[in-house]
């Protein structure tokens, strides 16, 4: 049966056969959707379209429990998403603002509002001069002072529930502080990651074999869309409060009122935000700013002007979607023009050929750029690929003039090709078929997670590769796994060429073999430095068990993933075993694995593949034979909860599902999705069904919302 023909029948007309193959199909599409919704931030269809799809995979699974997938979008847990967020209406609208390019559009948002409000020339306008932070907008909702909602601003009148994800900001106060608190009150403003917390990420998603993120805003996007609260948390994100949505009642009448109330109210706001009284005074404020940006540990991408009475605000109201008291003077894109002299390609630790562009030195502000990402081959050929700046249809060639632009300010990207400038000899660029390691292997193209070819290159060298061992030696002594002083990047591989350490066991016999090596005598090193290195190579040799699982260089575990498992299984041995028997496709060892929090088909699969090589498992079991691994800390013992088997239903009104999870995690329990007579502890929320039945049937402890707070003292 064709997918295609099957994707035209009702769901509840299928035979079995059209229905696997149905059920083929949307586990694919699902997950090409999600990818761009997750990690480009770019979805292609609509929300109802993709409620559709998911809605048909369920009653498609409803119908054949037997045909359901491994990698079926209703299994899909931890770091991959479960599905999109509730939806939430924003009680009084999130509109945006209108752009001044030039001085030339404040000049005229200024003479609109004199005229518009009847105002002389000497009267005086205050204005709230902001910069414009580029992050998420988000509104949160306190009622009674209480933090109830967190919701993105979506279309502007419905964005999605992220409340579980952003209690974890520390920027975000749970309860909000003072005596005069209102009812109801929203407090608006910028969710951001700063460039160094993106940086960190992307070097951690790198090592972890993940996609890395384009700019700070969309791994702030990224975070926030985590479906598991945990995630979010290890992200570190900031919120500067900047606006509101609706007040019961308003505690001041101006604007930078405004701002101070938010700061006595716990929040951050922008240091730099500044009263101006003329329109000399904002102009001089967007220079300013514009000349402190490149410091900033964050990006903006120009400065606010909002009239700074209240009753003024009022009475210039909204233009469509804009207000007229307001507007965003933007700053000229950081973009400039040189010639790419060469393309390089860089193998990664898992065997991912990434081209690098090799650029005629240029400033773009401030900076000087020499080299620039060019993805991947799809990329370098017009056809999009990830970051997606390119313009479209234009293929990028040795000796082309380009048009560089620093995204997000951080990772320089090409945008466009001045085509006129390509000199006559330049033909398009051949992506190797043959890596540029020594061994010279076949280059392959990566399946995506939906089976079909990837525009991502890899070498099929593997273990065997060079450059992937010594990316792998690089990884294993960096600081989120042993943490090595004194064995940076630049001396693994040294150590490397000289052929004294070739695997990480390496490292640890080191210091004996350095009666032959005699690393004293090499330039750079002295009897201090050797003796300091070898010290500290010693005092890694005890380990946590999180901290070598992530050092071990699997696929897609990354240091929250190493420590999901680690927390997990509690001990190197029944890691190990659990990893040798899943290689084995022992079905108990697997769904074992896939019940640990975080943990799916992606990691399960990495994790067999790893342990499938005996190369690997020699590696290993050559490692431990150096090392001491100390057992995770296991779960909190002394609770009320603990080692205690939960089950939520019914609507929670205080918290999340999300957030009810992470909670009873935290404390010690197990969240698990059906009553049975191993259930402990049912808390149950209005409207809850059969398995408050089922709880009564069997005699469990039934809780309300406000009894589960007691129990674990919130
Ligand atoms: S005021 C009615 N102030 O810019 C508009 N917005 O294009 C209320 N932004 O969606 C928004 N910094 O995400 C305002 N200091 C600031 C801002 C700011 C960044 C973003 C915000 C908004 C977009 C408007």
């Amino acid at each position: 049966m064709s997918a295609k023909l099957a994707n035209l029948i009702d769901a509840d007309k299928l035979t079995e056969a059209q229905a696997a193959a149905e059920l083929k199909r949307l586990a694919k599409v699902i997950a090409e959707h999600d990818r761009r919704y997750y990690q480009e931030d770019k979805p292609s269809i609509s929300d109802a379209e993709y409620d559709a799809l998911r809605q048909r995979n369920d009653a498609i699974e409803a119908r054949f429990p037997a045909l359901i997938r491994k990698d079926s979008p209703s299994r899909r847990v931890g770091a991959a998403p479960v599905g999109r967020f509730r939806k939430v209406r924003h009680a009084v609208p999130m509109l945006s603002l209108d752009n001044a390019f030039g001085e030339s559009d404040v000049l005229d948002f200024e003479a609109r509002i004199r005229r518009f409000l009847r105002l002389g020339e000497d009267e005086t306008i205050d204005f709230s001069a902001e910069p414009k932070i580029d992050g998420l907008s988000m509104s949160l909702r306190y009622e009674r002072g209480e933090l109830v909602t967190a919701a993105t601003r979506g279309d502007g009148m419905e964005g999605e529930d992220v409340t579980a994800n952003i209690r974890t900001l520390h920027d975000v106060p749970h309860k909000l502080k003072g005596r005069h608190v209102p009812v109801a009150c929203e407090v608006r403003g910028e969710v951001y990651m700063t460039k160094q917390a993106f940086l960190a990420l992307n070097e951690r998603q790198k090592a972890a074999g993940e996609p890395v993120f384009a700019n700070p805003r969309n791994s702030a996007a990224g975070s926030l869309r985590q479906k598991d609260p945990a995630i979010t948390a290890t992200r570190p994100l900031g919120f500067f409060a900047y606006a509101w949505g609706e007040m019961s009642d308003m505690p001041t009448d101006t604007q930078s009122g405004m701002i101070r109330w938010f700061e006595t109210c716990g929040f951050r706001t922008n240091p730099l935000t500044k009263l101006c009284h003329s329109l000399e005074q904002l102009i001089a404020f967007h220079r300013k700013i514009e000349e402190e940006r490149a410091e900033l540990d964050y990006d903006i991408d120009g400065v606010v002007y909002k009239v700074n009475r209240l009753d003024w605000q009022e009475r210039l109201g909204f233009v469509s979607r804009s207000p007229r008291w307001a507007v965003a003077h933007k700053f000229p894109a950081e973009r400039a023009m040189t010639v790419l002299r060469d393309i390089e390609i860089q193998v990664g630790r898992t065997g991912a050929l990434t081209p690098v562009g090799k650029l005629e030195p240029v400033g773009v502000g401030g900076v000087i750029v020499q080299n620039v990402t060019l993805h991947n081959e799809d990329y370098i050929r017009g056809l999009g690929g990830n970051g997606e700046a390119l313009r479209e249809g234009r293929d990028i060639r040795i000796g082309d003039t380009v048009i560089i632009q620093r995204a997000g300010d951080v990772i320089p990207q090409v945008v466009d090709v001045v085509i006129d400038k390509r000199p006559k000899s330049a033909r398009p660029y051949r992506f190797p078929k043959k890596c540029p390691c020594p061994l010279h292997t076949d280059v392959v193209r990566e399946e995506t997670a939906t089976g079909e070819e990837g525009a991502r290159a890899r070498c099929s060298g593997e273990f065997a590769c060079p450059f992937q061992k010594v990316e792998h030696l690089k990884l294993f002594a960096s600081r989120r796994a042993f943490d090595i002083e004194g064995l940076g990047e630049k001396q693994i591989a040294f150590f490397f060429e000289e052929g004294w350490v070739k695997e990480p066991a390496d490292i640890f016999t080191l210091p004996a073999r350095n009666r032959t090596i005699k690393l004293e005598g090499q330039e750079g090193y002295g009897e201090t430095s050797v003796r300091n290195l070898f010290a500290a190579i010693e005092e890694r040799r005890r380990i946590p068990l999180d901290r070598f699982i992530y050092a071990l260089g699997i696929r897609h575990v990354g240091d929250t993933t190493a420590l999901a498992l680690a927390r997990g299984y509690g001990s190197w041995k029944a890691f190990h075993d659990a990893c040798l028997a899943v290689a084995k496709g022992d079905p108990e060892a697997i769904a074992e694995m896939d019940a640990l929090d975080q943990i799916g088909n992606t990691v399960i699969a990495a994790v067999a593949a790893y342990f499938s090589e005996s190369h690997n498992r020699g590696i290993v079991e050559r490692l431990t034979k150096e090392v001491t691994i100390l057992d995770a800390e296991k779960p909190k013992k002394d609770t009320a909860i603990a080692g205690k088997t939960v089950v939520f239903t019914g609507t929670l009104e205080q918290m999340t599902r999300d957030e009810a999870k992470a909670m009873a995690e935290r404390l010690g329990a197990k969240v698990s999705g059906s009553v049975s007579k191993k259930t402990d502890l049912v808390v149950a929320g209005p409207g809850a069904g059969s398995k408050l039945a089922d709880a009564r049937k069997y005699g469990i402890e039934v809780l309300t919302e406000d009894e589960w707070f007691r129990l674990v003292g919130r």
